[in-house]
C-alpha cells in the first residue's frame, strides 16, 4: 500500500472543514492521515474536534510573537517537527508569510468562501449578498503570495437566493466546502494535480 500524506491542518475555528476532512480519512476516501492540528486560537472549538479524534494539536497566539515572520517561523517548525507534507488552510484567519511559503513551495492548500477571483479576502459570503450575485460557492486553491490569488483545483456553485442572509447563504457554501476540500486533498494525495501557470490539471 502507498504510504499516507501527512497532513497538517491550520484553523482558527469552528472547524467543520477540519472534521469533514477527519471523517474523509476515517472512511478511506482521503490517503491521508493528518500529523497535526494548530490553532492561532485556543478557543477554537476546531481543537475539541482533534481532541475527540486523538489528533496531536498545537495553539500559537498571535499575541505572543513580535512579527507575522515569527509567527511564521514558529508555525513552520511546529509543521516540519511533524513530517507534514501537505499543509491545509480550513478557516485560517490569518495571512500567512513567505516563511511558511518558503517552507512548503506548491504544499499548501487554502479554502476560500467564495467564486474566485470575486470576493477574495474577509466575509466572502456577505460581499456575495451584498453585491448581488446570483450564484456563489467555494474554491479550493494552492495558495500563492496574494491573498486568495493562487491556482484553483476546484470550485462548486451554489444559488444566492433573495432571502439569503450572510449566514443562510455561509451554510449553504459550507456544505459544498465539505465535499470538495476532501475531494482536492486526496486528488494532491494521489499525486494528481499539475500546475502549469495559472491553471492546475486534473490527472486520471
Ligand atoms: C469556511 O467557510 C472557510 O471557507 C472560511 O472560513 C470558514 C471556516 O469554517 N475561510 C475563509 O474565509 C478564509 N479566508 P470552519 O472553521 O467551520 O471550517
Amino acid at each position: 500500500m502507498a504510504e499516507l500524506l501527512k497532513l497538517g491542518v491550520l484553523i482558527s475555528g469552528n472547524g467543520s472543514n477540519l472534521q469533514s476532512i477527519i471523517d474523509n480519512i476515517e472512511k478511506g476516501s482521503i490517503k491521508a492521515l493528518i500529523k497535526i492540528v494548530v490553532s492561532n486560537n485556543p478557543d477554537a472549538y476546531g481543537l475539541t474536534r482533534a481532541k475527540n479524534h486523538g489528533i496531536p494539536f498545537a495553539i500559537i497566539k498571535n499575541g505572543d510573537y513580535k512579527s507575522k515572520e515569527d509567527f511564521d517561523t514558529q508555525l513552520v517548525n511546529i509543521l516540519k517537527d511533524n513530517g507534514v507534507e501537505l499543509v491545509a488552510l480550513a478557516g485560517f484567519m490569518r495571512i500567512i508569510s513567505p516563511i511558511l511559503l518558503k517552507a512548503f513551495p506548491g504544499r499548501i492548500l487554502n479554502i476560500h468562501p467564495a467564486l474566485l477571483p470575486s470576493f477574495p479576502g474577509l466575509h466572502g459570503q456577505k460581499q456575495a449578498v451584498d453585491y448581488g450575485v446570483k450564484y456563489s460557492g467555494c474554491t479550493v486553491h494552492f495558495v500563492d503570495e496574494g491573498v486568495d490569488t493562487g491556482p484553483i483545483i476546484i470550485q462548486s456553485a451554489v444559488p444566492v437566493l433573495d432571502d439569503d442572509t450572510e449566514e443562510t447563504l455561509a451554510a449553504r457554501i459550507l456544505k459544498e466546502e465539505h465535499k470538495i476540500y476532501p475531494q482536492a486533498i486526496n486528488l494532491f494525495a494521489e499525486g494528481r494535480l499539475e500546475i502549469k501557470g495559472r491553471k492546475v490539471f486534473i490527472k486520471s
